[in-house]
């Protein structure tokens, strides 16, 4: 485990989230306890309900063991209650070698609401920019109406809308893509207006392609 960052919250709880490249037992019990809870509630991360516990143990271990994956974590009174992914684009993928990718954000229902998810998104954005990244992105389905706030109110923009993002119940789920600029003091049209023709690729090879995040 690295970089645990701590905080105490108005009600006294113990707050922290740290990146971690190895989880314990029981860490990893907590992770999966904390991400049932969370896609019970919303969705996520591409699950509309919670898979069995073998399952999500494997997806978190398969998480550890890419190298162009970090996985960050949020503590409340030290059990694990929610993450963040920063993804790298992998080597072939030149034109996008600068922007990282966030995926699999959530607090599980119980810790919500104490500024752990903005604590995580602060934690992954400082890396992001520790590690040479210029710009961040994502997708999210419009119904996550929370983290559209907790991203909106870190400065990150909605610059399109897919009406066929997500297929729920027989219907049709729009999602929202946002990006953040890393460089100080950048608008975000920034970029050089050409739609974003490569953006969103699914050649990058990650075991999510193109879809949910
Ligand atoms: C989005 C999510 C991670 C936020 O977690 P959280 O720890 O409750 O967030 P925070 O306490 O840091 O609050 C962040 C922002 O969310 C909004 N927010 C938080 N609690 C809120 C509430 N009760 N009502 C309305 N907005 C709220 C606010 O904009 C807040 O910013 P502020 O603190 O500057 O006012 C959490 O709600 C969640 O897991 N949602 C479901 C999963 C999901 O949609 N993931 C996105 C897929 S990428």
């Amino acid at each position: 485990m690295t970089d645990a960052v701590a905080a105490i919250s108005d009600d006294g709880a113990r707050l922290a989230t740290e990146e971690v490249r190895d989880l314990s037992d029981l860490d990893m019990d907590d992770l999966i306890s904390a991400a049932h809870d969370a896609i019970a509630l919303d969705g996520g991360f591409g699950w509309l309900r919670p898979p069995a516990h073998s399952i999500m143990r494997q997806y978190w271990r398969g998480v550890l063991l890419i190298p162009e994956r970090r996985l960050f974590v949020a503590r409340l009174d030290d059990t694990i209650c929610g993450s963040v992914q920063l993804h790298f684009s992998s080597a072939q993928n030149e034109a996008q070698r600068l922007v990282g990718r966030l995926s699999t954000f959530f607090i599980a229902p119980w810790a919500r609401g104490r500024g752990l998810g903005s604590r995580l998104l602060v934690h992954a954005e400082a890396t992001a920019r520790e590690s040479g990244l210029l710009a961040l992105e994502l997708n999210l389905r419009a119904t996550q109406e929370r983290a559209r706030q907790t991203f909106e109110a870190r400065g990150y923009k909605n610059w399109g809308i897919n009406p066929h993002y997500a297929r729920i119940e027989g219907r049709w789920v729009s999602g929202y893509s946002y990006s953040l600029s890393l460089i100080d003091g950048e608008g975000e049209d920034g970029g050089d207006g050409d739609g974003g023709g490569d953006s969103h690729g699914d050649g990058d090879g990650d075991d999510e392609g193109g879809g949910e995040r």
